[in-house]
């Protein structure tokens, strides 16, 4: 009978890319998916090291992986992902193997006795064939790493510096992909628009990918907003399949926050860029990520990101509490925002995003937006339009995979509904 594995996946998009990786070699090599953990003969947990918490979850979930080693001798319980030198000396007696994503190309020698003939000729691990968890979007990684060393962040130290992926595999996969009849394209890095292959920026990766034929979206994330430029704006403003909507983070509307975070610009300078993107344009929906209780952050301080917060209006944002993690420069300022009081920043943002996000989607009723549907429920057919948000509507047809127009009649903080109009 065929072996199994189960994946555990913690963290961001790229992780969740990984994964579809890992499971293409142990595919590759006879196992099989299983959605019960105890069945598994392997699990490969895919940990994230952003903040505390998610370290956390890789040790609370250990009693149990101890429980299932006890009952099934053979398995074997495998740790990759995001790690820190200093949880990799912690985690290592609880894991039958642990490897840098990079080494995935070895995984099968560390799984079978004989794995010469598996022996791949492989320069990097992203050439490496994905199982592909989504019929209807996929993730394409066009980077690897971070050159950016913002002081809180654990990124180029669990992923090194930046690699970029050559242009023609990333090409090659979203040909590939296009033809299976994927209907968005998800360009992943940590810094997607510093992307340079050779002559090959960022813009000129879209423009090629622009002209591969066929009906999808590309969408790209994570961003540094001074990677936007004008050439790159104009682009997307003309863009038939980049859609309206941007990831710019944020993560303080402070200046001297954000110099301490090693960000590299100012209020004004990230001001200058949204206004320049919604001149050229004006319906673009921006979602950010903001960082509270960074060291030495007073209440006056915070303030600030909540002023520049409620001016650009945000459709969406993602809040995270600092979190210290060591060897980064941060870690050396004292995280002296006690833990009450990051919790009430979060909850003060939280609160103003939900306000602002039903605003901006009260707006929307009336209009007529396309939709890609991406899954069935029991009440309806929910899917993503242009802005990247979610959208709820109703067909009788089976429209799954399908871009629909969709004329906007509810509005709630994070989600639309509506009905079709062209079925
Ligand atoms: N503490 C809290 N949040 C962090 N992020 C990154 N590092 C930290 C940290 N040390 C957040 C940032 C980033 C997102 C992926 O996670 O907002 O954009
Ligand atoms: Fe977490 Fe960052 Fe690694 Fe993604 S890249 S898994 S967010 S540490």
């Amino acid at each position: 009978m065929a072996k199994k594995f189960y994946l555990l996946v913690f963290g961001c998009q790229m992780n969740v890319s990984d994964a579809e990786r890992i499971a293409g070699v142990l595919a590759s090599i006879g196992y099989k998916k299983t959605k019960k953990i105890e069945n598994s003969d392997v699990i490969v947990l895919v940990m994230c090291s952003v903040r505390q918490s998610a370290v956390n979850r890789i040790y609370g979930i250990l009693p149990k992986l101890q429980e299932l080693k006890k009952k099934r001798k053979n398995l074997k319980i495998l740790l990759t992902g995001c790690l820190l030198k200093g949880d990799r000396k912690k985690l290592e007696r609880h894991f039958d193997y642990i490897f840098k994503i990079d080494e995935l190309p070895f995984l099968p020698s560390f799984l079978l006795k004989n794995s010469k003939k598996y022996k791949r000729r492989l320069s990097h691990y992203l050439q490496i064939l994905p199982s592909y968890q989504n019929k209807i979007s996929a993730y394409v990684p066009i980077m690897t790493g971070c050159d950016h060393f913002c002081s809180y962040c654990v990124v180029p130290y669990t992923r090194g510096r930046e690699v970029a992926r050559p242009v023609k595999e990333i090409i090659c996969e979203i040909k590939n992909l296009v033809k299976k009849g994927i209907k968005e394209i998800w360009l992943l890095g940590q810094n997607v628009n510093n992307y340079k292959d050779g002559k090959v920026d960022f813009l000129s990766l879209l423009k090629k990918i622009e002209k591969i034929k066929g009906n999808f979206w590309i969408r790209f994330i994570s961003s540094h907003p001074m990677n936007f430029n004008e050439k790159l704006i104009s682009f997307l403003s003309k863009s038939k399949k980049v859609p309206p909507y941007l990831n710019l983070p944020l993560q303080s509307g402070d200046n001297k926050i954000l110099k301490l975070m090693n960000r590299n610009y100012t209020v004004k300078e990230y001001k200058m860029i949204v206004q320049k993107i919604r001149e050229k344009i004006p319906d673009v929906a921006i979602s950010t990520d903001i960082i509270v209780g960074f060291p030495t952050e007073t209440k006056e301080e915070f303030q600030n990101t909540v002023n520049l917060f409620k001016e650009i209006k945000y459709d969406m944002a993602y809040i995270s509490k600092y979190s210290p993690r060591k060897g980064t420069a941060a870690f050396y300022l004292k995280d002296d925002v006690p833990p009450e009081e990051k919790k009430q920043r979060e909850k003060i943002l939280s609160q103003l995003l939900k306000k602002i996000a039903l605003e901006k989607n009260q707006n929307l009723i009336g209009k007529i937006t396309t939709v890609l549907i991406m899954e069935k429920r029991k009440d309806g057919w929910l899917g993503r339009n242009e802005y990247y948000k979610l959208v709820k509507t109703h067909s009788k047809k089976n429209i799954l995979g399908r871009f629909v127009k969709v004329k906007i009649n509810r509005a709630h903080p994070f989600l639309l509904e509506g009905e079709i109009i062209n079925e």
